[in-house]
């Protein structure tokens, strides 16, 4: 696979970051994750948007122009062949000679940045899709600016490994009783012609695909609510789906254990999948 760090296109063997970068010193770094299917980048321009804004807020300079990373994205899937799969980017704020807190001043260092690409082959027709997910719920403990999608992922890590012990697919996190987003991905519920989502804040990622999706839902005529929700009333709900770069839309059909309608991706769901994967085909 061949990579790209700071300018290069390199085998992947042959990358190289400083072991003082502060990403990997301090999680001090942000990131995107865009999909590609049929071999087109979806929704590049609202992957640049968000990753600009994840920039500023830190006060970290902007490296490249967002006609040069798309270049580069670009490239990267046509030299390793990619049909479905995604490109991951990574911006870090480089790497000082020294550990300090304080950051170094952006004249003296150059931010660290970094592409790869993963093929993802059946993302689109997803076996997961058609079964639907099961869920489980944790108290969500992480660092309260979650709008910046940075590469602090730890906590997220915690809860992909307490759903895989519990046996299920993927963890929904809950703060002062509502949930908040899952693990990498935002949460919706469904209750007859109406999707539920949490506002946008700076207690939840604001995800591109959570924006284009609520767009196709009110396009086919549902109803969108934007406000927070009980595991409780999830529990309760006709259905539950999940939507992020690398899953699209995806079916959850178990919440804690309870089954959600007939156990089986609901109509909503299933739809605006199929309009989602339309769309960007
Ligand atoms: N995760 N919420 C969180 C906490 C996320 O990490 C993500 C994306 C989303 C969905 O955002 P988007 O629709 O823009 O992908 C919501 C990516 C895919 C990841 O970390 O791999």
């Amino acid at each position: 696979r061949t990579v790209y760090v700071n300018g290069e296109y390199l085998p992947e063997g042959e990358a190289k970051v400083s072991i003082f970068d502060r990403a990997f010193l301090m999680g001090d770094g942000v990131y995107e994750v865009t999909s590609v299917l049929g071999g087109k980048l979806i929704d590049f321009a609202g992957h640049a948007k968000r990753l600009a804004r994840s920039l500023d807020e830190l006060e970290m300079p902007h490296p490249l122009a967002e006609a040069e990373l798309l270049e580069i994205h670009r490239e990267l899937v046509r030299v390793n062949g990619i049909d479905e799969g995604l490109v991951y980017l990574q911006i870090t704020r480089g790497a000082p000679g020294d550990r300090d807190f304080v950051y170094p001043d952006p004249e003296t260092t150059t931010p660290t940045v970094v592409l790869f690409t993963q093929a993802k082959p059946g993302l689109a027709d997803s076996p997961a899709a058609r079964r639907g997910m099961r869920v489980i719920s944790i108290e969500d403990q992480r660092w309260g600016r979650r709008d910046i999608k940075t590469v602090q992922l730890l906590y997220p890590s915690m809860g992909k490994m307490m759903a895989k012990k519990a046996g299920v697919d993927d963890a929904w996190m809950v703060e002062d009783g509502a949930v908040t987003e899952g693990t990498s991905n935002n949460a919706y519920i469904v209750k007859g012609n109406r999707i539920v989502t949490r506002a946008l804040s700076n207690d939840i990622l604001h995800g591109i695909t959570r924006a284009a999706v609520l767009r196709y839902a009110a396009e086919a005529q549902m109803e969108v609510e934007e406000r927070d929700f009980t595991i409780a009333e999830a529990q309760e709900a006709d259905e539950a789906f999940i939507t992020s770069a690398s899953t699209f839309v995806m079916p959850v059909v178990e919440i804690d254990g309870v089954t959600l309608g007939d156990g089986t991706p609901g109509p909503r769901a299933r739809r605006l999948r199929e309009i989602y994967l339309d769309e960007s085909l």
